[in-house]
């Protein structure tokens, strides 16, 4: 029997009508499905400086929640193979933690991202002695750097994509670095389910600056075991072989025929139990990857791609920087309890960091982390989210 004949002609109007108005709105809900921006409270420091947290969503899910309180990305949910979304980054519930115990997670570092030999180096004939936290060594900084303090933020609102701007002004001789810094890092979640992050700073003296971004991955999720059988490829053919105390020796290594070979994918966990020297020295992977670019390119460059075959999810590394820290988490010790709720123990996530190479004020035969009056430093990053 036809729709005509079961149908008067007013039952066929309003049948039509009623198609007309799900049309419509299922059209107004993708359109209203564009990327946000919301704003909270978070907690008070110590020092009773307010913290307040953004989250920003893109139109398929996506979710990156930043505090102001060292520009810490809490948490970063990113869907599955299935659609299912998930917190891939570690991380802690509560401001406390982060001000008292925190390694780093998910944190803007700087001056400096990683370690510079004995705390010290030389520009333009003058010395400069920074705080040693790290053994002799300074670390990410110093005792109080970029991932301690409170940044200014400026919403970046958007449809395909929204932002997050954090301004600090780190005064001259903070931390022992010469110059008045100021610096911008700009988060932005876009459609193409990317966290991009966007480095500038400038000077009023010679300096040297390399900034990172301090995540701790595990692509199946915060809280869910080890990144043991992650795959993990890095376009490198070299890497920055170090000492004991985890400072590179200066020597750009092949990474042909090492545990640190990573040119063809494949799982991190066996290279971790390696004998090698390098490996011990590391507790695992601490090390700078030379990425295979031409000196001085800054282009954006694919440098890294990490999969994980349970969930499924992806994420690409794309740079302007020369080097890549791959850190496998292995100073986690099993006493800090995390935003999962459960406890992180040695590899439970890896940290991707894109920079210039450790104590390059030192090694004047490595890029050069100069940075001048009248110069602006720009780095760029995408940590770019997937499946297969
Ligand atoms: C460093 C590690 C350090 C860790 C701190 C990494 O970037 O390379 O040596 O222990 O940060 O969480």
């Amino acid at each position: 029997m036809k729709f005509y004949m079961i149908f008067s002609r007013a039952q066929r109007g309003l049948v039509f009508a009623a198609c007309l108005l799900a049309v419509v709105l299922s059209a107004s809900s993708i359109m209203a499905a564009s990327a946000s921006i919301t704003k909270s409270e978070y907690g008070t420091t110590a020092d009773g400086e307010a913290v307040d947290e953004y989250t920003l969503t893109n139109a398929n899910g996506m979710e990156v929640k930043i505090i102001t309180y060292g520009g810490i990305v809490t948490s970063l949910r990113v869907p599955d193979r299935n659609g299912n979304l998930d917190d891939v980054v570690l991380g802690f519930d509560n401001l406390q933690d982060y001000e008292t115990r925190n390694p780093y997670f998910g944190a803007i570092i700087g001056r400096y991202g990683n370690r510079i030999g004995n705390a010290s180096f030389s520009l333009d004939g003058e010395d400069y002695t920074l705080a040693a936290n790290n053994g002799e060594n300074t670390l990410h900084g110093g005792n109080k750097g970029f991932d301690k303090v409170v940044w200014t933020a400026e919403e970046i609102p958007g449809d395909a994509e929204v932002g997050l701007s954090l301004n600090y002004l780190s005064p001259d001789g903070e931390e022992g670095y010469p110059g008045n810094l100021d610096v911008t890092v700009v988060y932005t979640v876009t459609d193409d389910n990317e966290l991009r992050i966007e480095y500038s700073a400038t000077t009023d003296k010679p300096t040297v600056v390399n900034l990172t971004h301090h995540s701790y991955f595990n692509l199946a999720g915060n809280g869910s075991g080890t990144i043991y059988d992650h795959i993990l490829w890095i376009d490198a053919d070299r890497y920055t072989p170090i000492d004991a105390g985890l400072i590179p020796t200066g020597e750009l290594a092949p990474v042909d025929g090492t545990p640190f070979d990573f040119r063809v994918a494949k799982a991190i966990g066996p290279g971790i139990r390696s004998n090698d020297e390098q490996m011990i020295f590391g507790r695992g992977y601490d090390h700078n990857w030379v990425l295979n670019r031409e000196e001085g390119n800054t282009e954006m460059e694919l440098a890294a791609r990490l999969y994980d075959p349970g969930s499924g999810r992806v994420m690409d590394v794309l740079t302007t920087e020369p080097g890549l820290q791959f850190y496998s988490g292995n100073f986690l010790d099993g006493t800090l309890v995390g935003s999962s709720g459960g406890m992180y123990r040695q590899g439970d996530g890896l940290c991707l960091e894109t920079q210039h190479f450790p104590d390059s004020p030192n090694k004047p035969d490595f890029p050069s982390t100069t940075l001048n009056p009248g110069d602006t430093y720009e780095s760029t990053t995408i940590y770019r989210f997937g499946v297969d």
